[in-house]
C-alpha cells in the first residue's frame, strides 16, 4: 500500500497511480509469475507464434464476459485498446457491407486516450485543444451527471431517460446509416471525478443502440477489472456492451497490458466474410504482460479481493462522507467499490465550480504529497477550465487501518488548502 521515494519518504497509495495498482506494490504472487514467464520465454512475435499466457488470459477474460464466444485482442495501454475498438467497429461494418457507418458518438467530459482516434472521441477540452483541426469532430452528447444536470422535481429514472434520449437525438441528426458506434465509460473516471450513471440510463442506451443498429463500446479502462466491485463495471448497470476495453488494473502496474473484448457476433462477422481484422502492433499479446494479467486475475480469486473491494469500498465512502460531506468546499462524494470521487465546489450553497480547477487540483496534489498521501486530483474538465475533484482508487488489498490513515491525512490537506 506504500511507495517510498528516493529520500525514503513514505506515501500511502490511495489512488494506485491512475487506478492502476490494484494489487499494491511488489505483490509476491505477481512477481513470481512474471519472473517465471521471463525465465521461460521472453518474447515470440505473433506473426509466428501465439503463447500460453496470452491464450490462458484470453480464455479467462472471455469466460468472465456475460455471453459465450467472446474474443480478446491484447495491446499495451488504454489508448491502444480503444484505438483497436474503433478499428474493429469500422471493419465490422465493412465486413457487413455497410461502409457508410463511420461516425463514433461519444460524450462530453470524457477521456478515451491520446492516440488520434481515441482523442477524437474524447470530450476533454484541455487535451483536445492543442490538436484541434486534425481530430475527427464527431457528435458528442452530455454525460449522465445527476449531481449537476438533474433538475428539481425530476426523478433519477426520468433524468436517466432524458440523458439517454440525447443519444437518440444525436443518431437521428447524424443519420443512423452513418453512425458506427457509441462509446462511454459506465463510471466516468478522471474527466468528471468518478460519476456512475443513474439506474436505467445504460439499459436505455443499449436499447437505443439496438434500435438503430449501432455498436456499444464500454470503456472500462479505469473502472473495469474489479475496481467497482464486479469484474466488469457494466455488470452493475445491467447491460451487455458489444465491445469492452480494459487496461490499467488488468496489468496491475506490473506490465503494460490492455484488452479489447468483443462479442461473438463481431468475431463471426469477420470469419463469415472471410475478412481478417486488419490491425497490429509489435507487442500485442506479449507473454510477460499476459502472464502478469493472468497473475492479477488469479490473485483476485485466491484472496477473494473483489469481496474486499465491495466491503472496503463501503467503509471508505462512509468514512469520507462522515468526515467531509459537511465541508464548505465539498459538493458531492460518490462512486462504486474502491472508485470514489470527491467533487470540490467553490460555494456549497450553489455548488458553483471553482474557477481555476486545474490550479486547485495542483495545490491539493502538492499538499497531499507533502503529507505522504497519494490521491488523484483533477481539474479543468469543464469547457471554461473550471471544475475540480479528487479521486480515490486504492489497491484492493487495503484494510481499515489504511482508511483511518487516509482520513487523518486528508483532513490535513483540506485544512492546508481551504483553511478548514
Ligand atoms: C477511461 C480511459 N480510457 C482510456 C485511457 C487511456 O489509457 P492510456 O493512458 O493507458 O493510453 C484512460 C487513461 O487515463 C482512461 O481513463
Amino acid at each position: 500500500m506504500y511507495i517510498f521515494d528516493e529520500m525514503d519518504k513514505k506515501y500511502l497509495d490511495m489512488c494506485g497511480g491512475a487506478a492502476v495498482s490494484c494489487l499494491g506494490h511488489q505483490h509476491p504472487d505477481v512477481i513470481a509469475a512474471l519472473q517465471g514467464q521471463i525465465g521461460t520465454m521472453s518474447f515470440a512475435h505473433t506473426t509466428f507464434f501465439s503463447n500460453e499466457p496470452q491464450e490462458k488470459l484470453a480464455t479467462a477474460l472471455a469466460s468472465r464476459f456475460g455471453e459465450e464466444g467472446a474474443k480478446v485482442y491484447f495491446s499495451s495501454g488504454g489508448s491502444e485498446a480503444n484505438e483497436t475498438a474503433l478499428k474493429l467497429v469500422w471493419q465490422y461494418w465493412r465486413a457487413l457491407g455497410l461502409e457508410g457507418k463511420t461516425k463514433i458518438i461519444s460524450r462530453e467530459h470524457s477521456y478515451h486516450g491520446n492516440t488520434l482516434g481515441a482523442l477524437s472521441v474524447s470530450g476533454h477540452p484541455g487535451r483536445r485543444k492543442p490538436m484541434m483541426g486534425v481530430l475527427h469532430d464527431w457528435p458528442r452528447i452530455m454525460p449522465c451527471y445527476a449531481f449537476r444536470d438533474m433538475v428539481e422535481g425530476e426523478s433519477e429514472v426520468d433524468y436517466g431517460l432524458r440523458a439517454a434520449k440525447a443519444l437518440e437525438d444525436a443518431i437521428l441528426k447524424a443519420g443512423p446509416d452513418t453512425v458506427a458506434a457509441f462509446i462511454a465509460e459506465p463510471v466516468v473516471g478522471a474527466s468528471l471525478g468518478i460519476v456512475p450513471a443513474v439506474e436505467g440510463y445504460f439499459a436505455e442506451i443499449r436499447a437505443i443502440c439496438d434500435r438503430y443498429d449501432i455498436l456499444l463500446i464500454s470503456d472500462e479502462i479505469m473502472c473495469g477489472t474489479g475496481r467497482t466491485g464486479t469484474f466488469f463495471a457494466h455488470e452493475q448497470d445491467d447491460f451487455l456492451p458489444d465491445i469492452v476495453t480494459l487496461a490499467k488494473g488488468i496489468g496491475g502496474g506490473y506490465q503494460p497490458l490492455a484488452a479489447t473484448i468483443v462479442r461473438r457476433k463481431i468475431a463471426d462477422a469477420f470469419s463469415s466474410s472471410g475478412q481478417a481484422f486488419n490491425h497490429g502492433h509489435t507487442y500485442i499479446g506479449h507473454a510477460s504482460a499476459c502472464a502478469s494479467g493472468m497473475a492479477v486475475l488469479d490473485t483476485f480469486d485466491k484472496y477473494q479481493l473483489l469481496g474486499n473491494v465491495r466491503a472496503k469500498g463501503t467503509a471508505l465512502i462512509d468514512a469520507l462522507r462522515s468526515n467531509f460531506a459537511g465541508h464548505a468546499n465539498v459538493g458531492d462524494i460518490r462512486g462504486r467499490g474502491l472508485f470514489i470521487g470527491v467533487e470540490i465546489v467553490a460555494d456549497k450553497a450553489t455548488n458553483a465550480m471553482p474557477e481555476d480547477g486545474a490550479g486547485l487540483a495542483k495545490k491539493i496534489l502538492k499538499s497531499a504529497m507533502g503529507h505522504g498521501l497519494l490521491c488523484y486530483p483533477n481539474g479543468g474538465s469543464a469547457e471554461s477550465g473550471s471544475g475540480c475533484h479528487v479521486m480515490f482508487a486504492p489497491p484492493f488489498i487495503l484494510d481499515d487501518s489504511h482508511i483511518a490513515e487516509m482520513i487523518e491525512k486528508f483532513h490535513k490537506v483540506m485544512v492546508e488548502v481551504f483553511g478548514g
